[in-house]
């Protein structure tokens, strides 16, 4: 079963990460991701964006949502009931409250500082691409994943594990696409919560290690839950 090493909070050579990430093929996605991609693509374009990346960003909340309400509920079932609860179910429910947690604010830090610097930056928000197509995607996803969450949770890690690789890459491309960003400085005011970064690349080349993190995080949930090996 893998075993991974774990970035965040941790002093790390970006660049040599970035190219780890530029190196790998990252993980395949499913159909619903597919169609997902194909609408983002539609919309804001091929190009790796700022506003591309906001709604990456908040799409990215809900499954951590999803896991952390339908824990919640799974454990208000079991301490309703005539006998005493399972442990093992109510321990596992904790996990991924926890799990949900931290990982919500991590992207909840990511959608905050994005949307500062397209504040910075002058960029315009609109009915279809700022207002539509977030609340339609978003909707879905948080349902479709409660509802996988509900059935059969590995479906949600495995699929959110697919997610966060397509995260991982675009952040890491974006870099590529925009060699204009190394020299590009910034500041934000969330850099209070979140590691500051100097320039436009290393802010990238941060979020996509983060999202690295994610998806060995889901990965390795599944993997545990199921006792079976991730298939990438
Ligand atoms: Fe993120
Ligand atoms: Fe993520």
């Amino acid at each position: 079963m893998a075993q991974f090493e774990y970035t965040m909070g941790k002093d790390v050579d970006l660049r040599a990460e970035w190219e780890k990430t530029l190196d790998d093929p990252g993980l395949r996605s499913n159909g619903i991701l597919r169609t997902m991609y194909a609408a983002m693509d539609l919309i804001y374009g091929k190009n790796r964006e700022l506003e591309k990346f906001m709604v990456i960003e908040l799409l990215a909340r809900y499954p951590y949502w999803a896991w952390e309400t339908g824990s919640y509920l799974r454990l208000s079932r079991q301490y309703t009931k005539t006998r005493f609860p399972d442990k093992v179910d109510s321990d596992l429910a904790w996990h991924h409250i926890e799990m949900g947690r931290r990982s919500q604010d991590n992207e909840q830090w990511h959608l905050f500082i994005l949307d500062e610097l397209m504040r910075q930056r002058g960029i315009k928000r609109k009915f279809i691409k700022h207002f539509l197509l977030p609340r339609l995607l978003a909707w879905s996803y948080y349902y479709l994943t409660r509802l996988m969450y509900r059935i059969k949770p590995e479906l949600s890690f495995d699929m959110n594990a697919r997610f966060e690789s397509h995260a991982e890459h675009e952040y890491a491309k974006a870099v590529v696409d925009h060699p204009q960003w190394e020299e590009e400085k910034i500041d934000s005011s969330y850099f209070e919560f979140y590691p500051r970064m100097d320039t436009m690349a290393d802010l990238f080349r941060r979020i996509s290690l983060d999202e690295r993190d994610h998806k060995h995080e889901s990965w390795e949930e599944y993997e545990r839950i199921t006792g079976r090996a991730f298939t990438p």
